[in-house]
């Protein structure tokens, strides 16, 4: 039987009904696949690769290169669910030319079907480029990591009225320039709501309350894989950190005493 495939459309239209939208990051084939299975709308190949995969403190460090690894295995993942990928950090800031080219080489070498950058009216240019040559975008307000020197902390953006107000204003910009949806990270609830009511993109939050159109996490954190992290926005749904270091006790024990393998494990 073919899969109804998610598209833009389809988001559109899950707004417009009042549908919520389900998110998650993925980083491989494995993941990718069980969670398009479990029928999530949008599998982010999110450049918080950089930090649960390859263990950097920040966003920044991940490369173009490393960004497409990643996609690459998603991709080969899914059937059915919407594949966004984080331009990362160096990528597309320069100019919209250079925006352009990034966004297309993830497109080319990867098969997901959008990408996602940072940023409001300064990325403005770059986003209508970026349309314009046929790839949908995704915007992210609000905290946006790959800014983490300039902010200082991860605390939660927009508190303050001239913030608040220019996020609202880049929100409708984004949306001008052609957006599909905007990721709201870390933002007061209400703020969410006001933006979220004022466009006709879908908004998918992290941290940004419940009047988002869609909700996204990390897969790390709502699978309990890094039990230190616990900012409150996040459920965890699993302790995965508690299971996987049991599993691997027991193995090493029944290594250790020769009680694997046993005559059944054995050719
Ligand atoms: O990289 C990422 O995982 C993200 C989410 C936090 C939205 O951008």
């Amino acid at each position: 039987m073919s899969v109804k495939k998610i598209t833009t459309n389809t988001l559109l239209k899950m707004k417009a009904n009042g549908e919520k939208i389900s998110m998650l990051t993925a980083y491989d084939f494995s993941f990718a696949r069980l969670f398009d299975d479990a029928g999530i709308d949008i599998l982010l190949v999110g450049d918080s690769a950089s930090n649960v995969m390859a263990g950097n403190e920040t966003t920044l460090p991940i490369t173009l290169e490393q960004m497409i690894y990643h996609a690459q295995c998603v991709v080969k993942g899914v059937e059915r669910s919407f594949v966004v990928v984080d331009l990362p950090f160096g990528s597309y800031q320069s100019n919209s030319e250079i925006a352009l080219a990034s966004a297309i080489k993830i497109m080319k070498e990867t098969g997901a079907h959008a990408i996602k950058l940072e940023g409001g009216e300064e990325v403005a240019e770059s986003i209508k480029r970026i349309v314009s040559a046929g790839i949908p975008v995704m915007g992210h307000l609000g905290l946006t990591p790959q800014s983490i020197n300039k902010f200082g902390s991860y605390v939660v953006r927009a508190k303050e009225d001239a913030e608040a107000e220019k996020l609202k204003r880049d929100s409708v910009i984004l949306e001008q320039a052609g957006c599909f949806g905007i990721v709201l990270e870390k933002i007061p609830a209400i703020l969410a709501k006001e933006v979220t009511e004022n466009i006709n993109i879908p908004t998918i939050g992290i941290g940004a309350g419940k009047y988002c159109d869609g909700q996204v996490l990390v897969m790390h954190d709502m699978l309990g894989i890094n039990s230190e992290f616990k900012p409150r926005f996040i459920r965890q749904y699993l302790n995965l950190e508690k299971l996987i270091k049991e599993a691997a006790s027991q193995y090493i024990a029944d290594v250790k005493s020769s009680d694997f393998p046993n005559e059944q494990e054995s050719y």
